[in-house]
């Protein structure tokens, strides 16, 4: 599938893009474009969203899995916004259809809207025959969200600027989380207004991930890494969801390594020692009922990929 003709070929395309989790989040003042100077570290996790692309005259979107009836299928969804931004830069007239299964909460703080517009862009390039480098389609990502960017590239990332500046990072091991899904949403720019008003103003125009986080990172420790999880927004979000107290401390009472707030929230993802450890983890969180849905997941994993 390598060659123009081939790609003219498909009769459809289909993607399949990860969560994101946030192992740190530091949040620096508001710029004047209403977003907040970031530095964060992105680690992909598998739980994964599917987006499918087929030939059309026309944008359209059909959203199936879960949380699908939150989520509106017009200009204001995320992948439709991807579609119509490839259509525009690289003046195609054609359209598509596109099919969207979610595995990844809505509003969870797991980038679940940014995947879908991740994983449209590469769709649509890939159905178009689209010789976009991964650099083009980066620039493009960021143009959706500041997180769109990371989950073309997944693995782990240090994510600075609204958090679309993106670098590499090395990473050793494999980390075993378990996901608390919460039964509401917060939305994102709430959270980071809560934060404001939570907040003294003199707030470091650029915020630092510690050396010691990227060390721990290199090391492959997963305790040492534990003690560095940090994210600036829990304050915020636990205010605005006050049940995630409750979720929190029946991971701690179920003995996780650390646990951290993912993004802006609510979804709380839990870190343990091993496998077998997040297997009794995710039962005891289960049982204790606090949470919508559990689910095991691990990280880093690829950005987003087209499916064979
Ligand atoms: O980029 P995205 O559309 O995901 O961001 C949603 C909202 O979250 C922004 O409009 C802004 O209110 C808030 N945000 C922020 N600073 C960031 C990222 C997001 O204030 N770095």
């Amino acid at each position: 599938m390598s060659t123009a003709e081939s790609w003219d070929d498909l009769p459809e395309v289909r993607v399949r893009v990860p969560a994101k989790i946030n192992l740190t989040l530091r949040v620096g003042h508001a710029r004047s474009d209403g977003y907040h100077e970031l530095a964060t570290i992105f680690q992909a996790v598998s739980l994964y969203d599917e987006v499918a692309a087929s030939r059309s005259d026309a944008i359209t979107c059909t959203v199936t899995g879960v949380d699908s009836h939150t989520i509106g299928p017009g200009k204001d969804n995320l992948a439709f916004r991807a579609a119509r931004l490839v259509q525009q830069e690289y003046g195609v007239r054609e359209g598509v259809d596109l099919f969207i299964d979610k595995r990844i909460p809505v509003a969870g703080g797991m980038a679940g809207g940014s995947a879908d517009a991740a994983g449209a862009l590469l769709a649509c390039t890939t159905l178009w025959g689209i010789p976009a480098t991964t650099d083009d389609l980066i620039a493009l990502a960021g143009r959706l969200g500041a997180d769109v960017p990371f989950l073309l590239m997944g693995g782990c990332a240090l994510g600075r600027g609204r958090g679309e500046i993106l670098t590499p990072a090395l990473s050793r091991g494999l980390y075993h989380w378990v996901l608390a899904l919460s039964p509401g949403q917060l939305s994102t720019p709430e959270v980071f207004r809560r934060f404001d008003a939570m907040t003294p103003a003199d707030l470091p125009r650029t915020p630092e991930i510690p050396p010691e986080t990227m060390m721990a990172l290199t090391s492959g420790n997963i305790r040492r890494v534990a003690a560095c999880l940090v994210n600036d927004l829990t304050p915020a979000a636990c205010s605005l969801m006050p049940e995630l107290h409750a979720v929190i401390n029946a991971g701690r009472d179920a003995g996780c390594l650390a646990w951290i707030i993912s993004g802006s929230g609510p979804t709380v993802a839990f870190l343990a020692e091993d496998e077998s450890s997040a297997m009794d983890l995710a039962v005891a969180l289960s049982s204790a009922g606090v949470a919508r849905d559990v689910r095991l997941v691990t990280g880093p994993v690829p950005g987003a990929t087209v499916l064979p």
